[in-house]
């Protein structure tokens, strides 16, 4: 069985488009494109539990994905990562159960893989000849990494201070790379000038082609098929977003499926205080994000101060009962070295802002003591040797004694 896809349609209007050729927003409202099913004929197709029998990643299920060209997905074995139980951290929290769902194992070391692979197959499949994104970092290695396997050139803008290891991943694995001053949208103005009037380069901003939010969404399948069941609270570190509306919409497709009931878990953005437009949206129960002023982090890839998909964002977080809090740096710094040390878990600072966004909302009351909560591990810690050298050290620091070494 293959793809159901059946056309894309604007998110504000509900106008629907087809989706045979490249597809950016939606021409009148500006605002992004969804895919949309035939998901009677998928249920048909895939039956009750289709888990059961459908190993691999996130390609296991094309019947809910777009349908790929004849050479197939671009992949690179992405999905597929673990949904480790951390039974110290439920109790440090208090709660029933709570679980990491660590996107770190994804190709690239970031769940940007999922998007990209869906995204640079659609963009391939429907004759784009050059692919650009202008990224604040994890985004852009994992361009570069599918372009190339799709065997196509790529062009990659980010801010001048990223993260080093995303700049170096993306000088590796690109056919060109801008560091530009400033934040995410001046490098999506870069690359916009640069090539604009240019035949078959293809722009793959967040929210601004379809396909990076059906990479995404299957994390809101694996929620389901690998608990079991959905939990109560899912916590997510929010920069575009797409992760977060990504789960929303997956979680429409699997009660159309029947995988799942109308219950939904209540979704839960966190973002850094100097950087937090739809916690500032939402505190004044507005529609939009709230653009802030000086959006400095050592969470590089929150500081995404005008998301395209605030709109839906807020949507997902009030449609849900969830919620959208801001933590500080050293909230997240403490964060980090805290889930290190009670599991093992190296976190990057986006998944240790939503350690630091949970622990506040247990003290506050908003998370019981009953609840199952899944928080997300966006990327690897590895990425960021800059925001590892700030974690405080053990206290008292020891020497490390390796094998050998005499006792003093
Ligand atoms: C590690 C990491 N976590 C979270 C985010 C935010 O993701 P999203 O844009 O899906 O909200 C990013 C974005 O760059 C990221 O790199």
């Amino acid at each position: 069985m293959s793809s159901t896809l059946l056309h894309l349609e604007c998110s504000e209007t509900g106008r629907t488009f087809p989706w045979r050729q490249l597809a950016t927003v939606s021409p009148a409202s500006g605002r992004p494109l969804l895919a949309r099913y035939d998901l009677e004929r998928a249920k048909a197709a895939l039956g009750p539990a289709p888990w059961r029998e459908r190993a691999g990643g996130l390609w296991r299920f094309p019947e809910l994905l777009p349908p790929p060209g004849p050479t197939g997905p671009v992949t690179l074995g992405e999905g597929q990562t673990p949904m480790l139980a951390t039974e110290r951290l439920a109790r440090r929290l208090g709660v029933r159960a709570c679980w990491c769902k660590d996107e770190s194992f994804n190709p690239t070391g970031s769940f940007k893989a999922r998007g990209m692979s869906v995204a640079v197959t659609m963009a391939a499949a429907l004759g784009a000849r050059e692919l650009y994104v202008p990224t604040a970092g994890n985004a852009g290695g994992a361009l570069a990494a599918y372009a190339a396997r799709a065997g196509l050139p790529c062009a990659v803008a980010m801010p001048e201070d990223s993260p080093s290891a995303n700049r170096l991943e993306v000088r590796a694995l690109a056919t060109e790379c801008f560091e530009v001053p400033g934040l995410i949208g001046d490098a999506g103005r870069f690359l916009r000038e640069r090539y604009a009037g240019r035949e078959g380069v293809f722009d793959l901003s967040t929210l601004k082609e379809p396909y990076r939010l059906e990479g995404k969404k299957t994390m809101g399948y694996d929620l389901r098929i690998e608990l079991g069941d959905l939990p109560d609270v899912v916590v997510y570190p929010a920069g575009g977003g797409t992760g977060l509306i990504g789960m929303w919409k997956a979680f429409d497709e699997m009660q159309a499926l029947g995988w799942i009931d109308a219950r939904r878990p209540r979704l839960v953005a966190v973002q850094m205080k100097s950087c937090a437009p739809i916690v500032e949206g939402l505190l004044a129960g507005r529609e939009e994000g709230v653009p802030p002023t000086a959006p400095r982090t050592l969470a590089a890839g929150l500081r995404v101060p005008t998301p395209l998909g605030d709109r839906l964002m807020l949507r997902a977080l009030r449609a849900t009962g969830g919620t959208a809090l801001a933590v500080s740096d050293d909230e997240m710094l403490h964060a980090l070295r805290e889930v290190a040390r009670l599991e093992g878990l190296l976190l990057c600072p986006e998944g240790a802002a939503a350690w630091a966004g949970l622990l506040r909302l247990r003290e506050e009351g908003w998370l019981g003591s009953e609840e199952r909560v899944v928080f997300f591990n966006t990327g690897s810690a590895l990425k960021y040797p800059e925001v590892l050298a700030l974690v405080r050290p053990p206290d008292p620091c020891r020497p490390l004694r390796l094998v050998g070494d005499q006792e003093a």
